[in-house]
């Protein structure tokens, strides 16, 4: 193995769900190449951040993988909650008086 291989073993693009860089380029090497699509396969964007981290990163791999402009590539769909939330939050106390 390359020096260049175990390090993109080593370089983590997503901390939240521990996704390395050479999984992120093998998978659009496949032909996945849209964040849905890794964000599906590799899980990573689901994590406690969101994907606040990752997803930036993920954007300029597809660019430079695919030659396709970041401008061009579209967000994975949104589900909420968008931040993590208690799930307090959600609860009625029907104990609790005005
Ligand atoms: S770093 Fe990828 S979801 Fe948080």
């Amino acid at each position: 193995m390359s020096s260049e291989e175990s390090g993109k073993k080593n370089i983590i693009i997503c901390r939240c769900e521990d996704v390395t860089l050479e999984e992120v380029e093998k998978v659009i090497e496949e032909g996945y190449t849209t964040l849905e699509e890794i964000k599906r396969i590799l899980r990573c964007g689901t994590g406690a951040c969101q994907g606040r981290t990752c997803l930036r990163l993920i954007m300029s791999i597809i660019s430079r993988k695919t030659g396709k402009p970041v401008s061009e590539i579209e967000l994975p769909r949104i589900r909420p909650p968008i931040r993590p939330v208690p799930v307090a939050l959600f609860a009625i106390d029907e104990h609790k008086k005005d």
